[in-house]
């Protein structure tokens, strides 16, 4: 998707947490990065249409994320910095049919379907596990197969390595990278961030650098010292 933020910016309060940020964006795999607090998030959210800008507009394939939302709905999925919060289910199988509830689909098609993910995913062992009860890689996972079932074009996904140990962390980074879908990925880990099309890096509010992987994450770094 062609994804377009005009002037856009967001103000939780008094707090500035986004300044006026103008940027087209149409790469497969494009990262964020900058550190805690910097708007990471926030500026993501703005894509998926679970924040509103304060002022400006943010367009994907020119429909707005506010006055278009219902054009818009289902085209992009959200995986959050805390999994946990979305799930809603308590079976993993059953959470992810939930998601597709409201689509004219009958109940064999809706399980076809989640089938048809477990299995893209290589966790088909997962369907009937309480989503309580799974460790963080296999959350992450769970909560992935969750959003993908409902077929979204764009896929964000908020530090989806975060807690993991290097061996889940390597398994969701082969998951991820493994995706047909256009990707936005926030990351603390940037290793998961190599061989992306563009890097955004941002801070204090700002896009400060917006480049190819190297370029952009020795950036971050400069600023982290
Ligand atoms: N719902 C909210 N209400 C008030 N302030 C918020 C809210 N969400 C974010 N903020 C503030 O906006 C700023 C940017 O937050 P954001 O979550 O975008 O940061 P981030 O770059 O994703 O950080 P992290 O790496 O810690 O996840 C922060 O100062 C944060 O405290
Ligand atoms: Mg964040």
């Amino acid at each position: 998707m062609d994804i377009r933020f005009d002037a856009a910016s967001v103000k939780f309060g008094a707090r500035q947490a986004l300044e006026p940020l103008s940027l087209s964006l149409a790469q497969a795999r494009i990262g964020i990065v900058g550190l805690n607090g910097s708007g990471k998030s926030t500026a993501a959210k703005l894509v998926a249409g679970l924040l509103q800008p304060t002022a400006g507009k943010v367009c994907l394939n020119g429909l707005d994320t506010v006055t278009d939302a219902k054009a818009l709905s289902g085209k992009t999925g959200y995986i959050f910095q805390n999994p946990a919060n979305q799930i809603i289910m308590p079976i993993v199988g059953e959470d992810m049919e939930f998601g597709l509830r409201n689509r004219k689909m009958d109940k064999a098609a809706r399980l076809a379907a989640v089938s048809q993910t477990l299995d893209q995913l290589g966790i088909a062992h997962l369907e009937k596990r309480r989503a309580h009860e799974l460790s963080g890689g296999e959350l992450q996972l769970a909560a992935l197969a969750a959003v993908l079932v409902t077929g979204p074009d764009l896929i964000i996904l908020d530090e989806p390595t975060n807690q993991l140990d290097l061996k889940n962390r390597r398994m969701v980074e082969a998951t991820i990278a493994g995706l047909s879908q256009q990707l936005i990925v926030i990351s603390h880990d940037l290793d998961l961030l190599n061989g992306f099309d563009r890097v955004l890096v941002f801070h204090e509010g700002r896009l400060v650098e917006d480049g190819a992987p190297a370029h952009a994450i020795a950036r971050y770094r400069e600023i982290a010292a």
